[in-house]
């Protein structure tokens, strides 16, 4: 009997289908390799078995009993510990505090026993004493801590569980060698006790040095279980891309200028910085270069960078034959670059202000404008944002009167009313319907067209397949591979991505 079994759970949020099926079956004693694509269902299969997500249908079993989890407590009752993707730590407390979190000693039925949780941290935080790094120890607080040393923590509140079935969601992303070691050798112990472990990584060689069986995950469904020793990285990848991927014939040139070898307008070499280096890539006049890859490595830190709103970076950029050394956005917008971001709380939109004031700050920027007659702007603003088929009530109402969609293209509008040489889009449909992505496509193929040179992160493989002329595949900070023409399959892209660099 297996330890753990899902049969059929499925949960959407809305029109977002986000596990369609999950099965898998977690036996005694195995650690459990879960690998797919972003956005292929994991975390939440995950989140369900935790008790965090309640699932839309399907049924879960602890040793063949159907359980059903009214929430996170319920499931850790149950024998359940979960190391959180996006960690579940208290930022202001203590290490100790948080390793001892999920399960607080009491004493006397109400007080925490200070003592108690100070011997259980120690013991679970000298497991990695060799490896936890400076400015490490029980009494710092967590929001002092590097990224790394807080996914150790993580980890430690998560062994401190001391459940039978441990569930680990991309417990390694910010490690280094020597933690990832130290962690797996107490994983391997673990597994000899015979306890049950889930185990999410993007890394291929973590996977075949952990795992016991691997499942394989794409659109949201478990799509097959093997033992690590029958398989390799390849047959992984040709899962994660399915049968539809592998036939796709690439998408067509986006536009014929890119294949004209016009002229190169931006030219990037040896560009480094925090998160990326020596990266270098041109663009020429009319093209599409998409940045590919598996999420955080290093593509909006490169587009940042190159936009000057991060400091810190070094390597030469040249636009339309000028040196550029764009220290602050300021002074990139006026050399000529445009940035768009899907994250528009952060990047974007100036909450609460009305709609015309949105669509104009670049503008004033540009044209260096202090003040400037309401009847002229609204002439600059009204063809933008017709354009892009913007839905809104009028000029003078706040932008967070619109929905995200529309909300985005007000950003966007921002930027067509006097055109940049080179548009640096940061996965910008985030959060955004399937009809405005077209639409927005749609416009960014017309500007490219009309000799605009545009650079494209997506988080989407979809979006970057459809639309990129060329593939820049990154991997760890670092420009793995770049795909061309015919070259510019599924497989490709997550063969590029998932090989460690
Ligand atoms: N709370 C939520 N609300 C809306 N959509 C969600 C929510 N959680 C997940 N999704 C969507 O469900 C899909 C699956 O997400 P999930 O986090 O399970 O993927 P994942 O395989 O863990 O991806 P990653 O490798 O990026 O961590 C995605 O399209 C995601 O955007
Ligand atoms: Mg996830």
């Amino acid at each position: 009997m297996s330890k753990l079994q899902l049969r059929g759970v499925r949960k959407a949020y809305g029109a977002t289908v986000a596990l369609r099926r999950g099965d898998m079956k977690l036996d005694r004693g195995e650690v459990h390799v879960l690998i797919g694509s972003n956005g292929s269902g994991k975390s939440t299969l995950c989140k369900i078995v935790a008790g965090s997500v309640r699932p839309d249908g399907g049924e879960v079993l602890i040793d063949g009993r159907s359980v059903e989890f009214s929430g996170p407590n319920d499931a850790r009752k149950a024998g359940i510990g979960i190391f959180y993707q996006e960690l579940s730590l208290a930022a202001h407390r203590t290490v100790a505090e948080n390793i001892c979190l999920a399960a607080l000693p009491v004493s006397g039925g109400v007080f925490v026993d200070r003592a108690k949780v100070a011997e259980t941290a120690r013991r679970y935080a000298d497991l990695f004493a060799e490896v936890a790094g400076t400015g490490f120890s029980l009494d710092a607080t967590v929001e002092s801590l590097r990224a790394d040393q807080r996914q150790l923590v993580e980890i430690m509140k998560t062994l401190a569980t001391e459940a039978p079935i441990l569930i680990f969601d991309e417990p390694t992303s910010a490690l280094d060698r020597a933690q990832v070691d130290c962690f797996f050798g107490i994983l391997r112990r673990l597994k000899e006790e015979g306890r049950s472990i889930i185990f999410i990584s993007h890394r291929m060689d973590e996977i075949f040095a952990i795992g016991d069986r691997v499942t394989v995950m794409r659109d949201g469904e478990t799509i097959e279980t093997d033992r690590i020793a029958d398989t390799d990285h390849d047959a992984i990848i040709r899962r994660m891309v399915g049968e539809k991927g592998e036939l796709a014939p690439p998408a067509e040139a986006a536009n014929d200028a890119a294949s004209g070898g016009g002229q190169v307008i931006l030219k990037v070499e040896g560009f480094s910085g925090p998160g990326f280096s020596n990266i270098g890539f041109e663009v020429t006049e009319g093209e599409i270069v998409g940045f590919g890859g598996l999420h955080g490595q290093g593509q909006s830190a490169v587009l940042r960078a190159l936009f000057g709103a991060t400091p810190g970076n070094s390597g030469s950029v040249v636009l339309d034959g000028r040196s550029m050394s764009a220290a602050r956005p300021r002074a990139a917008i006026r050399e000529g670059f445009a940035y768009i971001s899907g994250d528009r709380g952060r990047d974007g939109a100036i909450a609460g202000r009305p709609i015309l004031e949105n669509v104009t700050p670049i503008h004033f920027l540009k044209n260096r404008l202090a003040l400037a007659r309401p009847s002229h702007l609204r002439n600059k603003a009204l063809p933008a944002l017709e354009a892009l088929k913007t839905k809104y009530a009028g000029l003078a109402s706040s932008i967070n009167s619109l929905s995200g969609g529309n909300q985005q293209k007000v950003i966007i509008a921002r930027w067509l009313i006097d055109r940049p040489a080179v548009l640096l889009l940061d996965d910008p449909t985030k959060g955004i319907d399937l009809q405005t992505k077209t639409d927005l496509f749609a416009l960014i193929r017309e500007l490219a067209a009309e000799g605009m040179a545009i650079v494209l992160y997506s988080s989407e493989d979809a979006e970057l397949l459809n639309n990129a002329d060329r593939i820049l595949v990154f991997n760890s900070g670092a420009i793995a591979r770049e795909l061309t023409g015919s070259d510019r399959t599924r497989y490709n892209l997550y063969h590029a991505a998932y090989e460690a660099a």
